[in-house]
């Protein structure tokens, strides 16, 4: 299993006591599938993603990346695995507005400290993957609002992570182009063989997914939903 979210509980500070927004939630992604978390808003999917992501950590339960549990990890040794393992598509694409598709995505890859020529290379196929060969040198405000988060989610592919974690990708795009992203999504998962961890309130999002849990008040109530 590429993705393994164990009894995860996670609370915050609220007031006098503590918000649940996370209840003992457990979750199984295996590779070269996509799993669809649906909620409605302030049911815990944004949470979800944070702690599979290592970005928060949970009171307690355990996220296992890659056969890593992350959930012992130092803050330094996390990212690391994060860098190496894990790829986010955050709901806002949140590109650099000086730089172009092609600049986006070298820049994640610098990061982790590879030859420019090879970078260069892959970006290219990413971009090429994602549909986008053509419109490698526009910057952010030269494309539309389907080919930013097309970048979004090549930029998340760079270092090629064995997890790719998606926060409402359609929440920005029309039906239409909401669901070529979707079928992106779909395809770039079985090709590349990440565990996709999607999390959305689009139900119309369900149709891509292996697997489609529903998360409510923080809990997961499998039963009943069908992709
Ligand atoms: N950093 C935070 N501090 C305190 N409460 C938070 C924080 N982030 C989210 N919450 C609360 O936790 C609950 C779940 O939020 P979130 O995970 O963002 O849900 P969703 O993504 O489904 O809208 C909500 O009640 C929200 O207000
Ligand atoms: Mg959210």
């Amino acid at each position: 299993m590429t993705l393994l979210l164990d009894d995860i509980t996670l609370t915050y500070a609220d007031g006098e006591g503590r918000l649940t927004a996370l209840d003992r939630v457990g979750l199984a992604v295996p590779a070269g599938t996509v799993t669809a978390v649906v909620g409605p808003s302030g049911s815990g999917k944004s949470s979800l993603l944070a702690v599979a992501a290592t970005l928060v950590t949970p009171d307690s339960g355990r996220v296992t990346i890659d056969g890593t549990e992350a959930t012992g990890l130092s803050r330094a040794d996390a990212a690391r695995l994060r860098r190496r393992a894990v790829g986010i598509v955050f709901q806002q694409p949140n590109l650099l507005p000086s730089l172009t598709a092609l600049e986006q995505l070298q820049v994640m890859a610098h990061l982790d400290g590879r030859r420019p020529a090879e970078v260069r290379s892959r970006a290219r196929e990413l971009l090429d993957g994602v549909g986008l060969a053509e419109l490698a040198h526009r910057r952010p405000h030269q494309l539309s609002g389907g080919q930013r988060q097309r970048v979004n989610i090549a930029r998340a592919l760079v270092n090629e992570p064995r997890v790719l974690l998606v926060d409402e990708p359609t929440s920005a795009l029309d039906h239409e182009r909401g669901a070529a992203v979707l079928e992106l999504l779909a395809d770039l998962t079985r090709a590349r063989g990440t565990a996709t961890l999607l999390v959305t309130h689009d139900r119309g999002c369900l149709g891509v997914a292996d697997e489609v849990v529903e998360l409510v008040d923080g809990r997961l109530a499998g039963a009943g939903v069908s992709p």
